[in-house]
């Protein structure tokens, strides 16, 4: 039962300091409010005090007044005795209409008491009050010394007046309540100026959220900058940044899909001609050569899609990035074993330089065989029957370096930019190709954080070198 009242409560408590947490507008008034409260209790303090001292003020000059009239009502007759009869005045000036009593006392020098209360207390010092209790009543009280004509020199009468703290009271109370009252409208008004502003000021950053999450998915032409202050123009512009980022890469993402698409569109109308011919061919010697053109174009096309498939798994993002430690030395040695055969049917002369250590990077192993595999595939490719491509594997310093070289036509300076990019190739390549295998090393060279570059081997043709940060 306890538990369920509670549980709504405590809801609402957290639900607002998780508001207060993540809404700038919440966390702004909370700073606003919070300021009022500590300024309003500083307020209601700081009038007290001033209050508290005015009527303690008001009520000594009031006993002051009153001692001074009973003193100068003291006489001494003829026969050295001193008398007073209290004037009247000076205890109607108490009567304020809050029913206070007022007390005194009048003692000669010598302790005698003349008039007044024998156990009226006595403050500590002269003509300043006190606040001290008499009997059961809490009292203001005040003591005079005054001179008293026909007396010695020196001597002097003692007047004691105390009043009840009634009228003391009232006056504080409504000093202190007009004060505050004062003060408090005015931080009232503070804080809702300051309220208006916060909301007048956050008015931008709200119309900004609007205008962004009434965009649809595709539009991302840049937002206005002065639709917001100064201060926040930087997270417009880095908005802008960002959704021209986007905008650049879906446009390359469709030119990326439509080029694939038209690449395999081609291969496949060729297999569906070959494929129609082969089955119409009677004759047994040309069907066979149609089935082997067949088999080539489905070669190809397998070849192009599974270089998309590579492209795509090394594409940076994505896949989950894999450690492993890459011997490049083996992995060299591997794939020459792999492509040798091919190099032995052209006669091309295949050779690996490798430091027998081994030359270790970090990186993923699938992606960097792939990248082995597109360098020396293209040298021995477009290399000329009886050519000759070496590859090497050394360690300089912390840099795994890697190169390719082969004596085939070279790329000429105007195309080393270019070949790198998706699906191009240098016009007139007459070996059959898809144009993604620089792409693919490009992507995995900048995964692994390295550099590829291309430049004129020394007998003619490609040097393509690759530097991997080494472990
Ligand atoms: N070793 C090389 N020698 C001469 N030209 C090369 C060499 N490697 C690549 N190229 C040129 O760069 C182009 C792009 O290569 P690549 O991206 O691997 O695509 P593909 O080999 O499928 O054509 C090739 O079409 C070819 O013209
Ligand atoms: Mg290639």
């Amino acid at each position: 039962m306890h538990n369920d009242e509670a549980a709504p409560s405590k809801g609402i408590l957290s639900r607002a300091v998780g508001a207060v947490k993540t809404s700038l507008r919440a966390q702004l008034l909370a700073w606003v409010v919070l300021t009022l409260i500590g300024a309003i209790c500083i307020n209601l303090y700081l009038s007290f005090r001033s209050a508290d001292a005015t009527a303690n003020l008001v009520t000594d000059h009031t006993l002051l007044a009153s001692a001074r009239v009973i003193a100068e009502a003291v006489r001494v007759d003829a026969n050295g005795t001193v008398q007073i009869d209290i004037p009247p005045a000076a205890l109607e000036m108490f009567d304020t209409g809050y029913g206070d009593r007022v007390f005194y006392k009048v003692v000669t020098a010598w302790g005698n008491l003349v008039a007044g209360f024998p156990d009226l207390p006595r403050p500590e010092r002269d003509s300043i009050g006190e606040d001290r209790t008499f009997r059961t009543d809490g009292v203001r009280v005040l003591m005079l010394s005054h001179p008293v004509v026909g007396l010695d020199q020196d001597s002097t009468i003692s007047v004691a007046v105390a009043v009840t703290h009634n009228s003391q009271d009232a006056m504080r109370r409504r000093l202190w309540l007009s004060d505050f009252t004062k003060q408090l409208a005015l931080v009232l008004l503070a804080g809702l100026v300051t309220i208006i502003g916060l909301q007048r000021g956050l008015a931008p950053v709200l119309r900004l959220r609007d205008a962004v999450r009434e965009r649809g998915r595709q539009r991302l032409d840049p937002l206005d900058p002065h639709m917001v202050q100064n201060e926040l123009r930087p997270l417009v512009h880095a908005l802008n940044d960002h959704m021209e980022r986007v905008q650049n890469q879906m446009a390359a993402q469709r030119r990326f899909v439509s080029n694939a698409a038209h690449q395999l569109r081609t291969p496949l109308a060729l297999i569906s001609t070959q494929a129609s011919v082969a089955a119409r061919e009677t004759d047994n010697i040309r069907r066979d050569e149609a089935l082997t053109a067949l088999r080539s174009s489905t070669r190809q096309v397998t070849r192009l899609a599974s270089q998309l498939l590579t492209l795509s798994r090394a594409e940076h993002g994505s896949r989950r990035p894999r450690n492993d430690t890459i011997d490049l030395a083996e992995t060299a040695r591997r794939v020459l074993e792999t492509l040798a055969e091919e190099a032995l049917r052209r006669n091309i002369d295949l050779g690996l330089e490798a430091s027998e250590k081994p030359v270790c990077v970090e990186g993923d192993g699938t992606m960097l065989r792939e990248m082995l595999v597109n360098l020396i595939d293209n040298a021995l490719r477009y290399t000329q029957d009886g050519g000759r491509v070496t590859v090497g594997v050394e360690q300089e310093d912390d840099t795994a370096l890697l190169w390719f070289e082969d004596n085939g036509p070279g790329i000429p300076e105007a195309e080393r930019a270019h070949v790198f990019e998706r699906f191009y190739r240098i016009m007139g390549t007459e070996p059959e190709g898809s144009g993604l295998g620089l792409a693919i090393v490009r992507e995995v060279v900048d995964g692994a954080g390295g550099s590829a570059a291309l430049a004129d081997a020394a007998g003619g043709g490609l040097l393509v070198s690759v530097r991997l940060p080494a472990v």
